[in-house]
């Protein structure tokens, strides 16, 4: 994994999308797989404010709650059209239905957009767990898009978000890892203490279920992006 230290969000989110850009000048990348959360906020930033045209590309989103439509301001598609979308325009933009009335058919037709629509770069947070996309530990490496419930910590983390606790969704439609670790390039971003256990265990770990990030110590082709607070746990050779 190559390890890129930077010091705060807006710098993070310069350099994850000079990496993009990057790739979309010299290696005609076409396919983002795209994130939601705080983390890549300054990275979509970077991007608006950017004279960068989108409207050849394609986004593909990791996962999003169970029962929220993307009119609910809570869900990841209108996160996505709010903080990307409507002021850059994609040519397709996906992310799960979270309404949708079968699940299984749901995740069979994310599954195929994916086999249709090859991640070029695939663009990650962390969750203090260690989870990635909605996968929590214990979820095999071989995994799909599929309906997974989400663990209290989670549900914890993410309930600044919403009213109270008991608004949080306790599902989720999240691509598996296998599916992630298709993508041809990785930029994981992480900033803050309390990712350091997760981004220590992704990066020095054991390679284990029990932190789904450290499945990306199988994949060749991984930049981390940290702030030191986030890297502080980190031994001082990296
Ligand atoms: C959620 C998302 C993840 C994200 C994580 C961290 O659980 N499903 O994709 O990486 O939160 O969120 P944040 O960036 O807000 O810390």
């Amino acid at each position: 994994m190559k390890l890129i230290h930077v010091e705060n969000q807006v710098e993070g989110g310069k350099k994850a999308f000079e990496l993009i850009r990057e790739g979309m000048e010299k290696r005609d990348v076409k396919v983002l797989g795209l994130a939601t959360g705080s983390t890549p906020i300054t990275m979509y930033e970077a991007m608006v404010n950017s004279d960068v045209d989108f409207s050849d590309m394609i986004g593909v989103n990791l996962d999003e709650y169970v029962g929220l439509d993307g009119e609910d301001e809570q869900s990841y598609r209108y996160f996505m059209n709010e903080h990307l979308y409507n002021a850059k325009p994609f040519k397709e933009t996906y992310v799960p239905n979270g309404v949708a009335e079968d699940a299984e058919a749901e995740c069979a037709r994310y599954n195929q957009i994916l086999a249709d629509n090859p991640i070029d770069i695939q663009v990650l947070g962390i969750g203090t767990n260690g989870h990635i996309g909605f996968n929590e530990p214990g979820t095999p490496f071989d995994s799909e898009t599929r309906k997974v419930d989400l663990v209290e910590s989670t549900i914890e983390s993410n309930k600044r978000f919403f009213a109270s606790a008991e608004d949080v969704p306790t599902q989720a439609y999240s691509m598996g890892i296998g599916s992630i670790l298709k993508a041809k390039e990785i930029i994981l971003i992480a900033y803050g203490e309390e990712k350091a256990d997760a981004i220590k265990g992704m990066i020095e770990g054991e390679i284990t279920e029990d932190c789904p990030a450290s499945a990306l110590q199988k994949h060749d082709n991984v930049t981390v992006i940290l702030d030191d607070a986030a890297a502080e746990k980190l031994s001082e050779i990296e």
